[in-house]
């Protein structure tokens, strides 16, 4: 057996992640860290309470990250403060949790000579032009634009430091717009279908003409297994379906799926500083490692998303009134 600790897997891609692992790798046994903020919730994990051993705790607690670490093979790094316009409001949590976490991490792991994947984003690159045909890829240098995007781009920074200095067996992915069940009801696609399925309006910052590249959960976390397998140690992976996207375009189509009229929503105060468009090349993991995705486009996983929304009203019921509060005080 080996044994796999996930930070941050009571949120949305760590715990989607733990229910991957569990259904499809049963030589792993899975350990769980995770600070419970409000992006993390025990109920995420309900369903393999009993499969799972869960650690209440802080990434950056050197002493505990040691402890839990020095009893794994394997990490796999989720935990972070996710939310673009969370950082724009209070940066500070995102450098401890995202900067100093990821030290603590990095050093738990050299210390015992644990394999470790970092996961990260690919804002890290910062934007495209709108209009343009442009990708990034591995080689993109970092322009990170929101404390959130310079934080992880920090990290990553730091985990490849670490391989190069003191030998770390750590591999990197940087992946685009996730979107799947579990995701915090303060997310763009969360948000627009618990607004309907609450009698309100959805919400489209700006113009609506920024583009995001839509890749499902159990995508991503298919690639992290493939990486985790067979990645090439010091290596960094860039993961995305490649079907990109106008915010505008996909919330027509949540709209449409949802049999609400095409113009029934609110255009609010653009995000500030909001990157235009994220594009990846993912070829590096297609060539390598045989990754596809088994959602090659939006559509076909919006369906089932926006069904399984609908019917876990008491999984997102409790955060939403608080969510919504919070994007009336930044005027979203
Ligand atoms: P999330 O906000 O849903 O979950 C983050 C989890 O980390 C929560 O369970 C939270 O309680 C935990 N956490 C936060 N601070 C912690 C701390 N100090 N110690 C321990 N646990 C802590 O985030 P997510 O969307 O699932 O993102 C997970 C990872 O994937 C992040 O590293 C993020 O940068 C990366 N990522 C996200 C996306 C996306 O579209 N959501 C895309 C690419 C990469
Ligand atoms: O690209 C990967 C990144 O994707 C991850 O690293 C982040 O953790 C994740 O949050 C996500 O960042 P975005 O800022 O792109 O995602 P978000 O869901 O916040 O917004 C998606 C787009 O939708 C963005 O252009 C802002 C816009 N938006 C968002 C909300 C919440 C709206 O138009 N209206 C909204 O209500």
């Amino acid at each position: 057996m080996t044994r796999m600790l996930v930070t941050g897997g009571a949120g949305f891609i760590g715990a989607n992640f733990v229910h991957y692992t569990l259904a499809r790798r049963p030589e792993y046994t899975v350990r769980v860290l995770d600070a419970l903020t409000y992006a993390g919730g025990r109920r995420t994990l309900a369903a393999v309470d009993d499969r799972i051993e869960f650690v209440h705790g802080d990434v950056c607690d050197a002493a505990l990250v040691d402890g839990l670490v020095a009893d794994s093979d394997l990490v796999v790094h989720f935990a972070a403060e996710s939310h673009v316009d969370n950082s724009l409001h209070d940066p500070s949590p995102f450098v401890r949790t995202n900067v100093l976490g990821t030290y603590t991490v990095l050093e738990a792991v050299r210390r015992h000579d644990r394999r470790l994947h970092h996961i990260s984003t690919d804002e890290v690159f910062g934007d495209l032009g709108l209009g343009s045909d442009g990708k990034f890829t591995e080689e993109s240098p970092y322009d990170p634009s929101s404390p959130y995007s310079a934080t992880k781009a920090g990290s990553d920074m730091l985990v490849r430091a670490w391989v190069r200095s003191y030998g770390v067996r750590a591999t990197l992915s940087n992946c685009a717009n996730n979107y799947g069940a579990y995701q915090h009801v303060e997310k763009f696609i969360p948000r627009q279908v618990t607004n309907l399925l609450s009698g309100h309006r959805p919400k489209l910052f700006g113009t609506g003409a920024h583009v995001r590249e839509w890749t499902h959960v159990d995508d991503h976390n298919a690639a992290v297994h493939l990486i985790l397998d067979r990645g090439r140690l010091g290596e960094t992976y860039l993961i995305g379906s490649g079907d990109e996207h106008s915010n505008k375009a996909v919330l027509e189509l949540i709209l449409d799926l949802m049999g609400e009229s095409a113009a029934g929503y609110d255009h609010v105060p653009d995000r500030p500083g909001h990157d235009l468009r994220y594009s990846t090349d993912s070829g590096k993991l297609r060539r390598e490692l045989g990754w596809q995705p088994r959602y090659p486009d939006l559509r076909s996983g919006l369906t089932d998303t926006i069904e399984w929304y609908r019917d876990n009203e008491w999984w997102w019921k409790p955060d939403k009134e608080r969510t919504e509060e919070r994007y009336q005080q930044l005027g979203r």
